[in-house]
């Protein structure tokens, strides 16, 4: 039988999503803040401005993490919030504010893990070049120690970056993400970059606390096509761009096909020590899971490959993405046939419907059928021996959904955003309430 008594169940939300406050008690601009405030880059205009208040309405949060027995939340930390400029001075009230997050959590026995970096860098180190400047080994360096120092004594569980290839890709190739850059050397220097900052930051708090449980996430996703054959150039191209630019560092030091050339070679990005330095020491790898990705040939695009259609009738979520719990397990089965044994623990997973509250109600039964279909992939998964650890729903509240704002909506608890953001738990909440309790009886293989 496998073992599920220890398994990990969470939720999970992201600081530039969730807490709005974005100039509030010396806080820095980050680049979200900038991107999201330029018009034409955010659906309807929206931004994060205000987005769900959490940074005010943390102690109502967690009051609900509590009514519904979560165990675990991951959230991140702002690093701007920090330190307003990147480097530099600290600014006390941002570390008060997490300070009062973290002791409110473990006052109610509800674990804390922490992501270092979801994507809202200091707008001042963008004006230095962001994470196209090697330079952002060092800035991280100083910003993880701060972590460490002020937070290490009460949160064990970090991750260092969250999705590096949808941060590379989407705002580094395409531009449609923060910082809005869209060019082949700056989605190279991106990624390595970040695959750089993954390996030294694992060791540096390996060392400083080898009790800490280390990982990073990553958005992994089978790549398919509806009108060009699976070992088609361009599709083998998408799945390096999107998977392997980051996994393979991670276990092998290299990079896959053409691009370890490209790095290498044409943009120059490979220094001494480099191919070492990647192969982060990480206790557990963070795996984020929507839906297969289709994707096709597409000259408009750098890599001359792009989003392209769907297999006729294919079920979708309201944010038109294909509802297939198949695609989760594929992944998981692949990354240990590729990479081995190390812990899994599926840090996103979740999907968008256009929820409403209606009589003071929020039915997601949608939601709740497509989490029944992961968390059973899941469940074969583990029993095909994948080293599985744990599972966290996106997300637990309604949020602002980068460069689609709030139209779409994948909270287990509602926010009505004409209304000081009320929050309204929906239907979805109670049931993972009631599966966390059953003691991960889904889980069972035997
Ligand atoms: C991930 C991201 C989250 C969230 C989710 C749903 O790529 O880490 O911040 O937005 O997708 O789109």
């Amino acid at each position: 039988m496998n073992d599920t008594k220890n398994f990990i169940w969470g939720t999970a939300t992201a600081s530039y999503q969730i807490e709005g406050a974005y100039d509030q008690d010396g806080k820095g601009p980050s680049v979200w803040d900038t991107f999201a405030n330029q018009k034409g880059n955010i659906l309807n205009d929206d931004n994060g401005n205000t987005a769900c208040d959490f940074y005010n309405l943390w102690p109502e949060d967690i009051q609900l993490l509590k009514n519904y027995d979560i165990p675990n939340f991951r959230f991140s930390m702002a690093w701007p919030r920090l330190i307003p400029e990147g480097t530099g001075a600290v600014n006390q009230q941002g570390i008060d504010f997490y300070n009062n997050v973290i002791d409110a959590l473990l006052e109610k026995e509800i674990t804390p893990w922490v992501t270092m970096y979801h994507w809202d860098l200091p707008q001042a180190l963008q004006d230095k070049g962001g994470w196209t400047n090697r330079n952002v080994l060092k800035w991280f360096e100083e910003y993880a120690t701060l972590l460490h120092e002020k937070f290490g004594d009460r949160v064990k569980n970090w991750m260092i970056l969250n999705e590096p290839n949808v941060h590379a890709w989407f705002g580094h190739c395409l531009g449609f993400h923060a910082p809005g850059l869209s060019d082949k050397r700056s989605y190279m220097a991106a990624t390595h970059h970040q695959n750089l900052v993954i390996g030294q930051t694992a060791r540096q708090f390996k060392s400083l606390n080898p009790d800490y449980y280390v990982g990073s996430c990553y958005q992994l996703v089978p790549i398919r096509s509806v009108n060009i054959p699976q070992d088609h150039p361009t599709l083998i191209r998408a799945d390096q761009l999107w998977n392997r630019n980051f996994t393979d560092p991670l276990f092998k030091g290299s990079y896959p096909g053409e691009f370890q050339k490209e790095i290498e070679e044409k943009f120059g990005l490979i220094h001494d020590g480099d191919k070492e330095l990647m192969q982060a020491p990480l206790d557990f790898v963070g795996i984020q899971h929507y839906n297969p990705i289709y994707m096709t040939e597409n000259k408009d695009f750098h890599y001359d490959v792009f989003f392209g259609d769907l297999p006729e009738n294919c079920p979708t979520t309201d944010y038109d993405w294909p509802i297939d719990p198949d695609g989760l397990e594929e992944c998981l089965l692949n990354f240990k046939k590729d990479y081995g044994d190390i812990d899994l623990v599926i840090t996103e997973s979740g999907a968008a419907f256009f929820d409403k509250v209606i009589d003071g109600k929020c039915d997601d039964t949608r939601r709740i059928d497509y989490l029944k279909g992961a968390i059973g992939a899941t469940k074969s998964a583990i029993s095909k021996g994948v080293n599985i650890k744990g599972y966290f729903v996106w997300s637990f509240l309604d949020n602002f959904e980068w460069a689609d704002g709030y139209k779409y909506r994948f909270g287990m608890v509602h926010i009505d955003y004409e209304n000081s953001c009320k929050r309204t738990p929906k239907c979805s909440i109670k049931w993972f309430q009631e599966l966390i309790n059953e003691g991960a009886e889904c889980l069972k293989t035997s």
